[in-house]
């Protein structure tokens, strides 16, 4: 959730601070603070809201470390952009938080789950606590031991080694100005090191450190590190010293730019075919139709043979690509697939029999409560799989297979990309397994590589889709003002009723739900009157003649119809007030087109709005607390 970033070396730190919490900013975005370490002593500026009031504060001047960073043969500070757990969003909540001294200063994100049997602790002891977060405990630990004689990297250590919970921590000490210590504990967010010959960053995410280096290494749950200019040095625990491999993030760093759009969302929609080029590319063979999965062999594992079932555990948009995924596998490969909110399949106390294979599905691949149902399948046996967008991410560490999203960075809040190349991953999973069991269109299933060489069509599909139409800025000048909305699919453009209704609740702010169109005359019919704009996902497939009933259902109520449709249709512009098009596609491809329509509108809606669709209110794009 928090976005977390420090440095040591050479450069001026606050801006290289600021820099990285501004790439860090999705994370989260109640208020902001830094701390520097100069002349005399470490100086803290924070600022409730938007990383913009910080920087306004520290232009100010009167917060303005008074001295100059640029001079200063080694530079050292910590910044944090928060997404509140603990203690309202006001100032003193903020961070970085300090030490009664003002000696030590500490950022986190997670919880600290003990935190009030520490602070009992540590108020017995006549520390006296200027917030009401649970962070605040970190740097009194951290001075109690060093008070005791301890030297900061052991006090830290010490202090780290009691915090209960998932937690990700970075502090600085006064008394030893060469280090900073980064610690990783569960599954709160990462923590990635970026190391050059003279200088070191950490920060909670890759994009936040980007600018300056490729070189980084990943701390895993339980490890932490001391970084110095230059050099980590990393330790488990148990004290005992960790050899890390470097790697080399083949991000560039103007793929975190904005560029010629207004939004990271709306690039981040536009950029879909190139997103969905780099997913497939050099995955499927388009001469036979074969699929290779370079990280995940599909037919080894506990079993011999390709799972039994799969348990897919994800959350929000992640969840709906899942569903969709659940279509592709069941009907590509034969192959059983539950769907689960990562955050219900713990409470339901799963059968996980052998043979099964747990597919985690997260963009982020930080999301606490995927990560804790990928974790329950592999302490019950299973063979844990994980479709990521971020490299090195904690679902990807925890993964015997992984198939990357290759999305590249998502900065917009709301999911976008990464719900298409999550999708494409999910159908060429579906392929590599049918072609694992040669299941084709002998044994009278789809052929599995016929249905790999459809994917060719893909990109140019997406582009299609993406063309200049009027009709978003029609629809989102006419209904902008709406409270409700309603989004009805059937089949496999269910799921995408469902992420259309996220999408546009998520940054407009409009009360919107997703329905299986045949569930409506179930309940929902009866909110439908001449005010209620009905979104209806009707492409020429399977259940087309079913979606036509349902939208003649609305329409006798008196229900404004939108509906998305196959191009060429011109039975349906007799039936829905309003259509929007897609070009036709097989039908296991349609939900990666239909779900464009979805962002493209809730996108216009909510900019026609004024809404912040980067950053919506309330929401982090790594949702790292259970
Ligand atoms: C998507 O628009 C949402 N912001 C949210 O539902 C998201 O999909 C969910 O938090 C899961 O995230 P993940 O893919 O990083 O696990």
């Amino acid at each position: 959730m928090c976005g977390i970033i420090g440095y040591i070396g050479p450069r001026n730190a606050i801006s290289v601070i600021l820099n990285g919490l501004r790439r860090l900013e999705y994370r989260g975005y109640d208020s902001a603070g830094i701390a520097i370490l100069g002349d005399n002593g470490i100086r803290v500026t924070r600022a409730v809201g938007k990383l913009s009031n910080l920087e306004s504060r520290l232009q100010q001047g009167g917060d303005r470390p008074s001295f100059a960073t640029r001079d200063a043969p080694r530079a050292i500070g910590i910044g944090h952009t928060r997404w509140a757990t603990h203690g309202g969003v006001t100032e003193h909540n903020a961070h970085p938080h300090l030490n009664d001294a003002g000696t030590l200063a500490v950022i986190q994100n997670g919880i600290v789950e003990n935190f009030i049997e520490l602070k009992s602790e540590l108020l017995a002891e006549g520390v006296r606590f200027r917030s009401e977060t649970d962070t605040e405990v970190i740097p009194h630990l951290v001075d109690l031991y060093m008070k005791a004689g301890m030297p900061f990297a052991r006090a830290a250590f010490a202090a780290i080694a009691r915090l209960q919970g998932s937690n990700a921590v970075v502090m600085m000490s006064a008394q030893e100005p060469d280090k900073l210590i980064a610690a990783r504990l569960g599954h709160a967010g990462g923590i990635v090191i970026g190391v050059n010959p003279d200088e070191t960053f950490v920060a909670s995410d890759i994009p936040g450190i980007l600018d300056y280096t490729r070189n980084v290494i990943f701390l895993e749950d339980g490890e932490w590190a001391i970084a110095q200019a230059g050099q980590v040095r990393v330790y488990r625990l148990d004290g005992a010293p960790v050899n890390k491999q470097r790697l080399t993030i083949a991000w560039d760093p103007v793929s975190v730019e904005k560029g010629e759009y207004r939004h990271f969302m709306q690039k981040e929609i536009f950029e879909q075919a190139r997103a969905v080029t780099d997913t497939l590319r050099g995955r499927v063979n388009f001469e036979t139709g074969e699929v290779a999965l370079e990280h995940l062999e599909v037919g080894t594992g506990h079993a011999e043979g390709i799972p039994a079932r799969i348990h897919t555990v994800a959350c929000g948009t992640s969840k709906h690509a899942g569903m969709i995924g659940k279509f592709f596998i069941e009907r590509i490969a034969q192959v059983a697939v539950e769907v689960d909110y990562g955050s219900e399949y713990r409470y339901r106390d799963p059968i996980i029999e052998p043979g099964i294979a747990v597919l985690g599905i997260t963009q982020s691949g930080e999301t606490a409560d995927t990560l804790a149902a990928m974790s329950l399948g592999k302490a019950r046996g299973a063979r844990i799989w994980a479709i990521v967008n971020a490299i090195g991410s904690q679902a990807e560490r925890m993964a015997e297979g992984v198939i990357h999203m290759r999305a590249g960075p998502e900065i917009g809040v709301c999911s976008t990309k990464t719900f298409l190349t999550s999708i494409v991953d999910q159908y060429l999973l579906a392929c590599a397994l049918a072609q694992r069991v040669r299941r084709s269109d002998a044994d009278g299933r789809p052929d599995p590589y016929a249905l790999a060489k459809d994917l060719a069509l893909l990109p140019g599909l997406i582009s299609q889709t993406l063309k200049p139409d009027p009709i978003y800025e029609a629809l989102a000048h006419r209904f902008h003002d709406r409270r409700h909305f309603l989004f009805l699919g059937r089949g496999i453009n269910y799921p995408i009723a469902l992420e259309g209704a996220l999408k546009l609740k998520e940054i407009s702010y409009i009360h919107a739900e997703g329905y299986p169109a045949g569930e409506m005359k179930h309940g929902p019919i009866a909110l439908i009157d001449e005010t209620m704009p009905v979104v209806c996902v009707a492409v020429q497939d399977g259940v087309y003649e079913k979606m036509i009933s349902q939208i003649e259902q609305v329409k006798a109520r008196g229900g404004i119809v939108i509906a998305i449709a196959t191009e060429g249709d011109d039975f349906i512009r007799q039936k829905a007030d309003y259509v929007i098009n897609v070009p036709a596609a097989p039908a296991l491809l349609t939900p990666a087109l239909t779900a464009i329509p979805m962002q493209r509108l809730a996108y216009e809606i909510a900019t026609h709005l004024g809404c912040d669709v980067d950053q919506p209110r309330n929401l982090a794009k790594s949702v790292t607390v259970e």
